[in-house]
């Protein structure tokens, strides 16, 4: 008769996935198991196993006795810091994470439950990818998901983990959820591997350079963030997390305000150079900033031109992004464009409130852009601030010119409160380009050319290239001294927490993709 103690046995076998064996050769591999993953991500015993007892049905190919303890996937629930998390693991060592029908089915349940629920999803990859022996079973559980995936975009938060392999039909559900993690040396995604890329072009190459977390993270922009190892991934999740609202509707998370690091204030006037041509770390101002200098950056190794990221000001979460200047002196490229309208609108989505450091000369010059697409990548980075209805708060730091001025958050574009230092320089052009046209003539007349292009560029720079102008006719609201940094943004943001803006209603934009 069945009992309690059937029951406990039961549970034994099946949690014990694939056996010794293979999960002995799981760690050798450097890599946890499903439940080791969930624990580390789960606060202490508080995760709930769903569909423990599910199995395949498949009868094709030898799976009549091919024994598969909850169909290679662990689901279930629990709470990080507190606050519900809903979770599948794909267990490697159960055919190889393989994702057949009744294993899709267990992670469009969780998937389901999430959406209902209002809570973030986390999904751990570790697989083969479609379940060959299942075939079209395989495919349509990946449609399903994607299809989940899509309409939980912009509900609630949904985040990848990517610790082992993500082949074929497995790279585009991480690619449709809002984060990407990856663990390096472990995780690798890849449409089709090495194998069929050098049967079909003959190029060779690696499973780890093709689809590892460094290209990734550096090439590809499909990592946000890597980590040298599954510990510091999940402790990195966790972390992500907690600057997150569990959903739409709710308000992001609030911590205990703490100060920022001693000094920034007085560290804060001399950050900006006065020469507009030397680079400095616009992360120093971001660091100095937030409270305890606690800033995620998102994306640290992709188009380092600009950077993205949450910090917290008084407690509350805010995503800031700003251009910069040490690489590629802050200008806006392809890359650029697509890694800030695309936080832009997680953001938005999330009703986190955006801080833009504005630090740029302009677009990227050159062909490789132009044919690159730079027009409609450019274009996405003026509809996703155009289009977010979240706090807008822009600082002006130094260069703020043209069409690059009007990208970053301009008063134009819906900021709701423009901020400058008194080192901004906001322009239609950089004074060295704006002296060129218009004294063009008094240029060619002079007897000592470069020296009167000095005293010209310089006269330009006076006028125009100084917050003041912008001050004057309203772009700016105030010139503030760097010292007062951290008030001012605090101020604004306070004074924009209730903002409401409405749009019109419509099915969707159509946002240049
Ligand atoms: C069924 C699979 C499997 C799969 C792995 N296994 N992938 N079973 N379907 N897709 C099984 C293996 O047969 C093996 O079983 C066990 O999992 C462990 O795999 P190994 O190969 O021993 O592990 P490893 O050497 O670490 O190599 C891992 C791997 C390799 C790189 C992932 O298994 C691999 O290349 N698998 C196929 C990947 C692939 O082509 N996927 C695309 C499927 S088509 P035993 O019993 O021998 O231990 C697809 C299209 C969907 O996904 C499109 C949707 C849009």
């Amino acid at each position: 008769m069945s009992d309690w103690r059937e029951l406990e046995q039961r549970r034994q076998e099946l949690t014990a996935g694939g056996g010794p064996s293979r999960i002995d050769r799981q760690h050798k591999t450097g890599k946890w198991t499903a439940r080791e993953r969930l624990n580390a991500l789960f606060d202490p015993g508080s995760f709930v196993e769903l569909d423990l007892f599910v199995t395949h049905r498949s009868t094709l190919f030898g799976m009549v006795d091919a024994k598969a303890p909850g169909d290679g996937v662990v689901t279930g629930y629990g709470a990080v810091a507190g606050r519900l998390v809903y979770a599948f693991a794909q267990d490697f060592t159960v055919l190889g994470g393989s994702l057949g029908e009744m294993h899709a089915g267990k992670i469009h349940k969780v998937q389901d439950l999430a959406l209902k629920s209002g809570a973030p999803i986390v999904g751990i990859i570790d697989s083969g990818g479609a379940r060959i022996q299942e075939g079209i079973d395989s495919l349509n559980g990946y449609g399903g998901i994607f299809l989940r995936n899509t309409l939980a975009s912009g509900v609630i938060p949904q985040i990848s983990v990517i610790v082992g392999p993500a082949a074929g039909g497995a790279v585009y559900s991480p690619a449709l959820t809002d984060f990407v993690l990856m663990a390096e040396g472990i995780g690798q995604m890849y449409i089709t591997g090495p194998q069929v890329i050098e049967s079909v072009t003959g190029e060779k190459v690696t499973h780890e350079e093709l689809g590892g977390a460094r290209t990734h993270a550096r090439k590809s922009g499909n990592a946000h963030l890597t980590f040298p190892t599954e510990a510091e991934l999940f402790a990195g999740l966790k972390r992500l997390l907690s600057f997150l609202p569990s959903n739409n509707t709710a308000e992001p998370p609030r911590q205990e305000p703490a100060p920022p690091p001693e000094g920034a204030a007085e560290r804060l006037r001399n950050v900006v150079p006065q020469d507009p041509n030397k680079p400095y770390d616009v992360r120093d101002v971001i660091r100095d900033l937030c409270d305890g200098g606690d800033f995620l950056e998102i994306m640290p190794d992709y188009a380092k031109n600009m950077v993205t990221g949450f910090g917290r000001i008084e407690g509350r979460p805010v995503a800031i992004l700003g251009n910069q200047p040490r690489v590629l002196a802050g200008c806006l490229d392809i890359d650029a464009s697509d890694k800030l309208a695309r936080f832009v609108r997680f953001a938005d989505s999330f009703s986190i409130p955006l801080l833009t450091f504005v630090d740029t000369p302009g677009y990227l010059p050159g062909t490789k852009q132009e044919y690159g697409g730079i027009i409609r990548h450019g274009a996405k980075v003026l509809y996703a601030y155009s289009e977010a209805s979240v706090a807008k708060v822009s600082v002006v730091l130094r260069k703020a010119y043209g069409g690059a001025y009007l990208a970053m958050c301009s008063r134009s574009l819906g900021a709701d409160m423009v901020l400058a230092f008194p080192t901004a320089e906001v322009a239609v052009m950089g004074p060295d380009g704006a002296a060129n046209i218009i004294f063009r003539r008094e240029l060619e007349a002079a007897e000592d050319p470069a020296e009167e292009r000095k005293r010209l560029v310089e006269s330009y720079r006076a006028e125009f290239a100084s917050p003041y102008v912008a001050a004057a006719h309203g772009y700016v609201d105030q010139v503030i001294d760097p010292a007062e940094l951290r008030t001012s943004v605090a101020h604004a943001l306070w004074a924009l927490k209730e903002k409401r803006e409405d749009r019109h209603a419509k099915k969707h934009g159509n946002i240049p993709l």
